[in-house]
C-alpha cells in the first residue's frame, strides 16, 4: 500500500512539474504577448495559472489518497464529524440503553387476595363472614341476604337479573356485579363509590330497596341478639371486643377475600400451558390488546380500577355517541357523573368470569356477550362493527337505506367480535363453570 502510494506521489510530482513548465512556457511565450502584457504583469499571469495548476494537483492528490485508502479516509472523515446530538437531549436518560416501548405484559391472577391493614384474614373470621353473608337477619323483614343477590354457592356471585330485587320485591336500578375477585378491586360498586370491601358492606344493609335496615346500629343489634354469633365474634376478634359494625363488615370482607378464581384457561395459558386456549381465543387475545380493550381492562383482574394499578379507575361510558345508547338506555343513569356534562362516568369493571355474569352493563340491558363487545368497541373505542369489514375509505351499500355509504372509521368485523368474545370466555373459572353446568356447589 505504502509503495503504491509513493509511486503515485512521485508520478504526481513529475506531472505537476511538467504541467508547470508547459503552463509557464505557454503563458510567457503565447498568451502574454497576445494579451499585450509585458514585464511584471507577464509574471503575474503566469503565477495565476501556476496556482491553478497547484490547486488542481492538490485536488488530484486528495482524490488519489481517497481512492487508494478508502477505509482510512472514511475513518478520518468520521473523526472530523461532531458527535450526533439528540434534538431533545433532556428527554433521554443519561445512561443505560435507550427506552423501548414496553409491550403489554399479560398476567395471571394471584391465588390469594392481599389483606388490608387492620383486618387480617383468619379462618375464624372467614367462617363468621360466610355465615353473615348468607344471613337474611341482616335485612328488615328477614327475607334478603347478601347471597340473595350474590349467589356464590349455586351461582357465580350474581343474581342473573337485569337489576336486583331487594326486600318486598322492590326492584333496584342497577345490575349486581359478581363478588368473585372483588377483593382485587381498589374501587367497589359500579360507580366506584366505596374504597374497600369493608366500606362497601356497610351499603346494602341500610339501602331501603335492598335490605332496608334503619341504620347500621340496627344491623349490629340484630347480629348481637343471636347467641351463636357472640361466640363466633369472640373467636374471630377476641373476647374483649364488642360486636360493632366494623367487626361485622370486617368478617364479611375477610370472607369475600377468599372468593378468588385464578383457575381460568387464560391463567393456565399465561403460566405456560400453550394448549389452554384455542386458536380463536388466541386471536381474540391479540385483538383485545391491538384494538385497545387493554387500555381500560388491564392487569391480572382486567380492570383499571384494580389494586394492581388503579391510576384510571373511572371512564366515560358511553364515550362516543352511537345507536346503542338509545336502544339499551345506556345514558339514563349517569353513574358517578357530577355536574351537567350529561355523560355517564363508571368504574372500569373486571372482566373475569364475564361470560357467566350476564346480563351486562350497569343496567343489565344487554343479554349477549357478543353484543356487549360490539357496544364496547363502538362506544369506547370508536369502531364501526360490520358483517364484512372493509377498510376506511371503502364504499358499501347499506341494506337499511339502500344507499352507498363510505367507511369513515376504524372497522371491526363480526369475525373479530366472535374472537373477542371467545377470548372473554377464556377468563371463566373452570370451577365456576362446573357449578353452573352441574347446578352444584362452589364451596
Ligand atoms: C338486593 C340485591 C343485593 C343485596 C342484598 C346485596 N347486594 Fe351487593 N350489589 C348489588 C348491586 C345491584 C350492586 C351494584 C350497585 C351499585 O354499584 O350501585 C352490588 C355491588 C356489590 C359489590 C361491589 C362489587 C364490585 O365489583 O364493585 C360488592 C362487593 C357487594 N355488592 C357485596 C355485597 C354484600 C357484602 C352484601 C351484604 C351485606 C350485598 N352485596 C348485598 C346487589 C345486592
Ligand atoms: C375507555 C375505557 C374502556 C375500553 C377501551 C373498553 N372498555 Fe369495556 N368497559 C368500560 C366501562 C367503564 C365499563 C362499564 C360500563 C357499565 O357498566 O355501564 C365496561 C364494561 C365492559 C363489559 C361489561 C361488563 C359487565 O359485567 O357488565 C364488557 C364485556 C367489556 N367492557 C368488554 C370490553 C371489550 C371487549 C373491549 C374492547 C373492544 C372494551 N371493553 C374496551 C370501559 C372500557
Amino acid at each position: 500500500m505504502l509503495a503504491q502510494w509513493l509511486d503515485f506521489l512521485g508520478l504526481l510530482a513529475v506531472l505537476a512539474l511538467l504541467g508547470a513548465a508547459v503552463v509557464l512556457t505557454a503563458v510567457l511565450r503565447e498568451m502574454a504577448p497576445a494579451a499585450g502584457l509585458a514585464g511584471r504583469r507577464r509574471f503575474l499571469l503566469a503565477a495565476a495559472f501556476g496556482l491553478g495548476v497547484l490547486a488542481f494537483a492538490a485536488k488530484a492528490t486528495a482524490i488519489g489518497i481517497m481512492v487508494t485508502m478508502p477505509e482510512a479516509t472514511l475513518a478520518y472523515l468520521a473523526a472530523l464529524q461532531p458527535p450526533k446530538r439528540s434534538p431533545h437531549p433532556r428527554a433521554l436518560p443519561r445512561s443505560g440503553p435507550p427506552p423501548v416501548k414496553a409491550p403489554y405484559a399479560w398476567q395471571a391472577l394471584p391465588p390469594t387476595a392481599p389483606d388490608p391493614d387492620g383486618n387480617p384474614t383468619t379462618a375464624e373470621k372467614v367462617a363468621l363472614g360466610e355465615r353473615l353473608f348468607h344471613d337474611k337477619a341482616l335485612s328488615l323483614d328477614h327475607s334478603v341476604a347478601c347471597a340473595s343477590c350474590h349467589d356464590v354457592i349455586g351461582g357465580t356471585g350474581v343474581d342473573g337479573r337485569a337489576t336486583s330485587e331487594g326486600i318486598a320485591g322492590q326492584l333496584g336500578k342497577r345490575n349486581a356485579p359478581t363478588v368473585w375477585n372483588a377483593a382485587f378491586q381498589a374501587r367497589l360498586f359500579l360507580d366506584g363509590r366505596a374504597p374497600s370491601l369493608e366500606e362497601q358492606a356497610k351499603g346494602p344493609p341500610v339501602n331501603p330497596i335492598e335490605m332496608g335496615m334503619a341504620n347500621l346500629a340496627a344491623v349490629t343489634a340484630r347480629v348481637a341478639a343471636e347467641p351463636a354469633y357472640r361466640a363466633a365474634f369472640a373467636q374471630a376478634f377476641g373476647p374483649d371486643r364488642a360486636i360493632d359494625i366494623q367487626a361485622v363488615v370486617g368478617a364479611i370482607a375477610a370472607y369475600e377475600r377468599t372468593l378468588v378464581t385464578a383457575d381460568s384457561p387464560y391463567d393456565r395459558y399465561v403460566r405456560g400451558d400453550k394448549a389452554a386456549l384455542d386458536a380463536a381465543q388466541v386471536r381474540g387475545m391479540a385483538l383485545f390488546e391491538k384494538v385497545g380493550c387493554v387500555v381500560c381492562h388491564h392487569g391480572p383482574n382486567f380492570s383499571s380500577a384494580s389494586r394492581f394499578d388503579a391510576r384510571a379507575p373511572y371512564r366515560l361510558f358511553p364515550a362516543y355517541g352511537n345507536d346503542y345508547v338509545a336502544r339499551y338506555r345506556l345514558a339514563d343513569d349517569l353513574g358517578l357523573a357530577l355536574g351537567p356534562s350529561g355523560r355517564g362516568v363508571w368504574k372500569v369493571p373486571s372482566l373475569r368470569n364475564v361470560a357467566l355474569t350476564g346480563p351486562y352493563f350497569h343496567n343489565g340491558s344487554v343479554a349477549r356477550l357478543e353484543e356487549a363487545v360490539r357496544i364496547m368497541a363502538t362506544s369506547q373505542l370508536g369502531f364501526k362493527v360490520m358483517a364484512e369489514p372493509a377498510g376506511a375509505g371503502a364504499v358499501y351499500l347499506s341494506t337499511a337505506d339502500h344507499a352507498l355509504h363510505r367507511v369513515e372509521r376504524r372497522v371491526l368485523g363480526e369475525a373479530d367480535v366472535r374472537d373477542l368474545a371467545a377470548f372473554l370466555r377464556a377468563l371463566t373459572s373452570e370451577r365456576l363453570a362446573t357449578i353452573v353446568e352441574g347446578g352444584g356447589s362452589a364451596l
